[in-house]
């Protein structure tokens, strides 16, 4: 008897704290941070990076650069307080997440379907390419594509997900030779950067509609076999779509069972036991796993996973360029944000491939084609150089140990300077697409004048 009245009203106030706790953690505020000297990147670095508890929408990386980080307000106060006492300079990028996050949902909800932006009128599909879909619209596209184009399209699963959805390729391309040379594209390796498969499936749609208008359109469909995975990782991206929650919007990694680790709380408590879900899939690839970059918390948003290609969307990428059997010779990866042409190696600084004036050559080509569209200005070099170090990627992957000669990662919009981040508006995605494409044709094009 004694036990249980005891217990009641800890129960209560327990659940008291947990309803303030819940409701307070509901805003989130994203800082930009400018550092400016060694001293204030080493101190970010050491005390935020590895806390599961600050995300870092762009994570240091030298002096001079930008920092962006969002916060839980209930950490807000005490971040901001260390950031000045350090003469660290910080501004609000966003001052509420979840209302930027709601805002998009709105504004979509009022967008009709723009025909300026359908696949053109004469085209028997209707597909808005100026929108964010779901997987299941994604898929229907795919399929419409294949069932209306059969010359052309062939559509693929490579792979089934934890949780069970099948994880579909586009291959495009006329049987013309044999011996044509391949192109891999994936989109959507991370949840959250809701631009890349869009932009993906801006490609697709201008490779198999234009073809039959646009001779560019038909020499590299004729010339050359494109291997396109729009979304590499849909659990993610679902479950990305499936609320407006922050936690939920911004989530990067797949939706891997939980795992658990101990993790000490201090000198004299005993260690707790702390489970999350998710690997990060651009940390699972076999290129110097578990090195800089990369963790073993599975909270961490980095988290590499129990091993490399522990995961099925990275085994599919694997088995399915390994079944090629050295027939891709170009290899995109498309995320977002930062706007970014990355080159290999990202797992180390100044660390390059042999042939790295053959790679810089077109990247600096492609950023400039891209830039000659609406003057959007990319950063070329390799990941380690340009953002961070970063083992286990799949740009590195591709390069290293698959042997393809161009591999490349794009970061797309937005910029640094541009508020939005993951956030990006709708009515970006079709300049985004545009000028990006540009940049995929030369490289396409480079591709043909090597093989
Ligand atoms: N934002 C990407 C990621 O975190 C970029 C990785 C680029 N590669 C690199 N080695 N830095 O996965
Ligand atoms: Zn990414």
């Amino acid at each position: 008897m004694g036990g249980q009245n005891g217990i009641l009203p800890l129960l209560f106030i327990s659940l008291c704290l947990f309803i303030t706790f819940t409701t307070a953690a509901k805003r989130y505020t994203v800082l930009r941070i400018e550092v400016s000297s060694k001293d204030q990147l080493d101190y970010l670095n050491e005390q935020y990076l590895n806390s599961s508890q600050f995300d870092f929408w762009k994570e240091p990386s030298s002096v001079g650069e930008q920092v962006h980080i969002m916060v839980k307000d209930s950490l807000l106060h005490n971040f901001v307080e260390q950031l000045d006492s350090r003469g660290i300079k910080h501004k609000v990028m966003i001052d509420d997440v979840q209302k930027v996050i709601q805002k998009r949902a709105n504004d979509s909800a009022k967008f009709y379907e723009n025909k300026l932006y359908r696949d053109a009128p004469e085209n028997r599909i209707a597909f808005n390419l100026a929108k964010y879909h779901s997987f299941a619209e994604t898929i229907n596209y795919l399929n419409a594509l294949a069932i209306t184009y059969p010359d052309r399209v062939h559509v693929m699963p490579i792979g089934i997900t934890h949780e069970g959805r099948q994880i579909p390729l586009i291959k495009i391309g006329t049987r013309s030779r044999a011996d044509k040379p391949g192109i891999w594209i994936d989109g959507g390796i991370h949840a959250r950067e809701w631009i890349s498969p869009a932009v993906v499936l801006y490609f697709i749609s201008q490779l198999v509609t234009e073809y039959d208008r646009d001779p560019t359109m038909r020499n590299l469909v004729d010339s050359m076999d494109w291997y396109i995975v729009p979304l590499l990782n849909p659990d993610g991206y679902e479950y990305s779509r499936s609320s407006s929650d922050v936690e939920v919007r911004l989530w990067r990694k797949n939706r891997s069972p939980t795992m658990c680790t101990q993790v000490s709380t201090g000198l004299f408590s005993p260690p707790t036991t702390q489970c999350c879900q998710g690997v990060d899939l651009n940390r699972n690839f076999d290129w110097f796993f578990g090195q800089v970059g990369s963790s073993t918390d599975p909270c961490s948003e980095i988290y590499n996973g129990r091993f490399a290609f522990s995961e099925p969307e990275t085994r599919s990428v694997r088995d399915f360029v390994t079944g090629q059997n050295g027939k891709i010779k170009t290899f995109l990866t498309f995320h977002s944000y930062s706007q970014i042409l990355m080159y290999p190696f990202g797992h180390q600084l100044r660390t390059y491939p042999n042939d790295v004036n053959d790679l810089s050559a077109t990247a600096n080509k492609a950023a400039q084609a891209l830039q000659s569209m609406y003057g959007t200005k990319y950063t070329v070099g390799t990941g380690a150089d340009t953002l961070y170090p970063a083992s286990g990627g799949s740009e590195d992957w591709a390069k290293g140990q698959m042997n393809i000669k161009y591999s490349f990662l794009f970061e797309l919009r937005p910029e640094d300077n541009v508020w939005d981040g993951f956030l990006l508006a709708e009515n970006q995605i079709i300049p985004t697409s545009r000028e990006t494409w540009e940049a995929v044709k030369i490289i396409a094009d480079q591709t043909l004048q090597t093989f």
